[in-house]
């Protein structure tokens, strides 16, 4: 498989009044074609942040960095601004948690999808309204054609995130970053959403990055898996190992959220990881999730690098693999 997006050392600072805000701080990750990567972690961890910084989306005040960003052959760290407009919505798209966000009330749904396609493609308006036909019926919306001349008001939240997706796929973009999609929706609307978009990533052969901060959807559709804690990657590897063998104790609290079928009783109290993530304005040192820590030592204290294990395995923690695995039964005991 080939890689499609390249990111090395990404960070984003945000200047605010009390000093600066490090969102970001030196992420790296890539995504093949035809994968989905899965970042995962609790609200207010990055994770937006992160992917507004690949799309070249921030807010105007912040501040990005990286050593490396490509998408294939294209440099996003010297794009022009019109260059970073031709690839958003072409060669990849982004589908955000509330549609209505990005769509458009004054403007029918037809409307819209036609646009998204003409705005890349010189193709008459007609092609693009059997296209957006097309992929009406592919997110499986009925009687698509008589859908056009509605208005996003006139649709459900579950249907108008299935026209965000076909707008999405207007101009067969190769990567796809869906920001928490489906958590304004209600369970079973997610599933179908969900499951939806893992069809369509495999059928188009789209590299695709999930944002998430609930693992039990990670466990349905990712390949890979970086769990990010206050600006950070703690924890990457494929969604086998991160299950099977989770090596840093903020993976395992998140695990510990998930309920386990034939394991987990109907209706029992799910873990949730006590504390609050740290702020993440001014100097910052040491292991980020040390106040949150049952196992957290003076030597948490120093700066933690992230300690690779073989192809695209890594974790931040000064627990050597057999101590987490101790650590690991010792909770499950507790
Ligand atoms: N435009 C912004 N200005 C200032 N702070 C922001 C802005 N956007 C996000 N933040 C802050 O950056 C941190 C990370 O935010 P975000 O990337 O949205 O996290 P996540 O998506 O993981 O919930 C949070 O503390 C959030 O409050
Ligand atoms: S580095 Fe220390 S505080 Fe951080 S997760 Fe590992 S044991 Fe806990
Ligand atoms: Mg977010």
């Amino acid at each position: 498989m080939s890689r499609l997006l390249e990111v090395e050392d990404l960070t984003v600072d945000i200047p605010l009044g009390e000093g600066v805000l490090h969102p970001v701080r030196g992420i790296s990750f890539g995504v093949d074609q035809g994968e989905t990567l899965c970042i995962v972690g609790e609200s207010g961890c990055g994770k937006s942040l992160t992917s507004l910084a690949v799309m070249g989306l921030l807010p105007s005040r912040a501040i990005r960095t990286a050593r490396r960003l490509t998408l294939g052959d294209t440099d996003l760290l010297t794009a022009s601004p019109r260059l970073m407009a031709d690839i958003r919505g072409n060669r990849m798209a982004m589908i955000f948690q509330e549609p209505m966000t990005s769509l458009n009330p004054a403007y029918t749904i037809g409307n819209q999808l036609e646009e998204a396609l003409l705005q890349h493609r010189p193709v008459p308006r007609q092609a693009a309204r059997e296209r957006a036909v097309y992929l009406l019926e592919k997110v499986g919306i009925t009687a698509a054609a008589s859908r056009l001349g509605q208005y996003p008001h006139q649709l459900s939240g579950g249907l108008r995130q299935r026209v965000m997706i076909a707008m999405a796929l207007m101009c067969g973009p190769e990567l796809i970053i869906a920001d928490e999609p489906t958590t304004a929706l209600d369970v079973t609307i997610q599933a179908q959403i969900l499951h939806l978009l893992a069809d369509l990533q495999k059928e188009f052969r789209m590299g695709m990055i999930l944002i998430t901060h609930d693992l039990g959807i990670v466990a349905r559709v990712a390949h890979r898996v970086s769990v990010m804690y206050a600006g950070q990657f703690v924890e990457q590897g494929s969604v086998r190992e991160i299950f099977r063998n989770p090596l840093h104790p903020y993976t395992r609290g998140l695990l510990d959220c998930i309920p386990v079928p034939g394991k987990t009783p109907r209706g029992s109290h799910l873990g949730s990881i006590p504390g609050m993530v740290p702020s993440l304005v001014g100097d910052l040192h040491g292991c980020s999730f040390r106040a949150r820590c049952g196992f957290a030592r003076a030597s948490c204290e120093a700066d933690i690098a992230l300690r690779p294990l073989g192809v695209e395995r890594a974790y931040r923690c000064i627990l050597s693999p057999e101590e987490s695995a101790r650590a690991a039964v010792a909770e499950a005991a507790s």
